[in-house]
């Protein structure tokens, strides 16, 4: 088999949390204006595998506030396949990341080349007016050598505050507008749900009001990752997902990788 067409939910590796804030009532009342977009895209949020345990805010202050989909596809249940279409709009088999590692383009130069120019916060940058910010996870090798490293900033983006290669919590780097800094494992420096909370709530303090803005905050979070309590801070009480259930998305994923 070629393609998989339909993913069941457990699959899904991460859903995207779209809140559009409208400037003012103006555009209420249908004046054309320019709507400021945040684009919160989390990492494995899924119901099945425990995910939303951790996000009971969330659900109550965004999910019950809104809309929730419940019946929803994506183009790849693979990580960096998913984001590039979601950075692209086009499906993998025409943005050609196929896999997670720089072989399948995951971040890779190809991709930078081909793909990366067209993105669609470099039309919202270039076409629209728009202020851009993009902080956390990128594509999962995002930062490798080969691949320009954590200097290499993708078109589109005012401000950039990516984390080199893929989800962690702690010990990390992060590219900051191309310069690299590092963090150790200190909770209230370093623990990066809330480096990526504070960067962006200081980025709507500088920003300017005259031009609309877009943030994309792309959170690791909740995903798995370290269960050792020393490193769990008090934001971070973090039940992991059951292991039977996040052993089936994982053996998913494989699969999903092995047949596209
Ligand atoms: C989340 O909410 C449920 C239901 O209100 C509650 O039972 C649970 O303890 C909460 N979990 C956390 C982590 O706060
Ligand atoms: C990677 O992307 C380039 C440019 O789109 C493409 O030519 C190449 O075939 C892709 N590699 C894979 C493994 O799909
Ligand atoms: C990713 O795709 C490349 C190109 O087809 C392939 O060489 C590599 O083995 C794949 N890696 C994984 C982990 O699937
Ligand atoms: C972070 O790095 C330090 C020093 O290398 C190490 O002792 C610690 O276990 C690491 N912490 C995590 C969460 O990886
Ligand atoms: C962690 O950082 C805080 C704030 O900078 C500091 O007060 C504290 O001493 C640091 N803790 C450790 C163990 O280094
Ligand atoms: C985030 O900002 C708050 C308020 O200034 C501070 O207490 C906290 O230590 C910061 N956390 C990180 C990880 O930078």
């Amino acid at each position: 088999m070629r393609t998989i067409r339909l993913y069941p939910r457990p699959l899904v590796n991460f859903i995207v949390i779209c809140v559009t804030l409208l400037v003012n009532s103006m555009a209420v009342l249908g004046i054309n204006r320019r709507p400021n977009i945040v684009l919160i895209l989390t990492d494995d949020l899924d119901v099945s595998i425990g995910g939303m345990i951790p996000l009971n805010k969330t659900k109550k202050l965004i999910g019950e506030a809104g809309i929730s989909f419940t019946n929803t596809f994506v183009a790849s249940p693979l990580c960096c396949p998913s984001r590039a279409s979601i950075l692209t709009g086009k499906y993998p088999h025409n943005h050609h990341v196929i896999n997670n590692t720089l072989e399948g383009n995951c971040s890779s130069l190809a991709w930078q080349k081909s793909q990366e120019a067209s993105t669609f916060p470099v039309l919202l940058q270039h076409h629209a007016g728009y202020q851009t910010f993009f902080a956390g996870k990128y594509l999962n090798e995002y930062g490798a050598t080969e691949a320009g490293g954590v200097e290499h900033v993708p078109p589109g983006w005012d401000y950039w505050f990516a984390l080199e290669r893929n989800s962690k919590y702690y010990n990390y780097t992060l590219s900051v507008n191309g310069k690299a800094q590092k963090h150790g494992q200190n909770y209230s420096e370093d623990y990066l749900t809330d480096v990526l909370a504070n960067r962006s709530i200081d980025f709507l303090q500088y920003k300017s009001n005259y031009r609309p803005f877009f943030m994309m905050i792309s959170t690791p979070a909740p995903t798995p990752l370290d269960r050792r309590p020393a490193v769990r801070g008090p934001l971070c009480r973090h039940q992991s997902a059951p292991e039977p259930q996040l052993q089936r998305a994982r053996q998913g994923q494989t699969l999903a990788n092995k047949t596209s």
